[in-house]
C-alpha cells in the first residue's frame, strides 16, 4: 500500500474534502492518469451513481460523467427525473488506465487488483454521502460493491451492498457500444425504465 493508504489506516479522513485530498494525492497505481477524478455532489444525496473509471475527457476535465457516456447518462438521468447536480457521481476506480494509439487513448478496463486497491477510497466516500440507494453502473461497480462478479444483464435491479441499499444497472458505456437499430433503442429504454426504479426507490 501507497502511504496515502497506510495513514489512513491509523487515521480515518475526518471529512469528505479530507478523503478527497488523500486521494487527489495518491498517485495512479497504473502511471499515466492526467489526475485523480473525485467524486461530484452533495453529503446527504439520496443517489449515489458508480462508474467504473474516468475516461479520456474526465481525465483531462477532472469530472466524472462528462465525456460520451457521461453525457448520455446525464441525457437519461434527466429524462428519468433524476437531478444530476442533487446525487453523488463517482467512480469504482478514480484514475483514467489507457494505452495510446497514435493521438488516441485507448480506454483499457482496471484489474481486479486495481478494483480492489481502490475500494477502500468509495467505500469512505459513502460513509460520508449516506445516500438512499448505491446504483453499480457496470460490472466493474458491481464487483467493487458486492465483492464478486455479477452478470449486469442478469442481475440488474435492487441489490445488497454490504450495508447499502443498492442497485445494478448497465455501464451508459455498453449502450453506446450497441450497433444503431431497434436493439439500440430496447437497451436505452431499459436504462430508463432501471433509472425510473431508481428514482423511485430512493423516494
Ligand atoms: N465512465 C465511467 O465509468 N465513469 C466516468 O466518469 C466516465 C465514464
Amino acid at each position: 500500500p501507497d502511504k496515502a493508504v497506510a495513514a489512513m489506516a491509523t487515521s480515518r479522513p475526518a471529512t469528505l474534502a479530507d478523503l478527497n485530498a488523500l486521494i487527489r494525492r495518491s498517485p495512479p497505481l497504473v502511471p499515466g492518469a492526467t489526475q485523480a477524478v473525485l467524486g461530484e455532489g452533495p453529503e446527504g444525496a439520496a443517489i449515489a451513481f458508480v462508474g467504473e473509471q474516468p475516461g479520456d475527457q474526465e481525465d483531462i476535465q477532472g469530472r466524472p460523467f462528462v465525456g460520451p457516456a457521461g453525457q448520455l447518462l446525464t441525457r437519461a438521468m434527466a429524462e428519468a427525473g433524476i437531478d444530476r447536480d442533487a446525487a453523488y457521481m463517482t467512480n469504482a476506480v478514480k484514475h483514467f488506465k489507457f494505452t495510446p494509439q497514435g493521438k488516441r487513448r485507448i480506454h483499457q478496463s482496471p484489474t481486479a487488483g486495481e478494483v480492489k486497491h481502490y475500494r477502500w477510497w468509495l467505500m469512505e466516500e459513502l460513509r460520508f454521502v449516506r445516500p438512499r440507494l448505491v446504483v453499480a453502473l457496470g460490472a466493474t461497480a458491481a464487483l467493487t460493491l458486492t465483492g464478486r462478479s455479477v452478470s449486469v444483464l442478469r442481475e440488474r435491479g435492487p441489490a445488497g451492498f454490504g450495508d447499502w441499499n443498492g442497485f445494478v444497472t448497465v455501464h451508459p458505456s455498453y449502450l453506446l457500444r450497441l450497433p444503431d437499430g431497434d436493439g439500440a433503442r430496447d437497451a436505452y429504454d431499459a436504462f430508463l425504465a432501471d433509472l425510473r426504479r431508481v428514482r423511485d426507490l430512493a423516494e
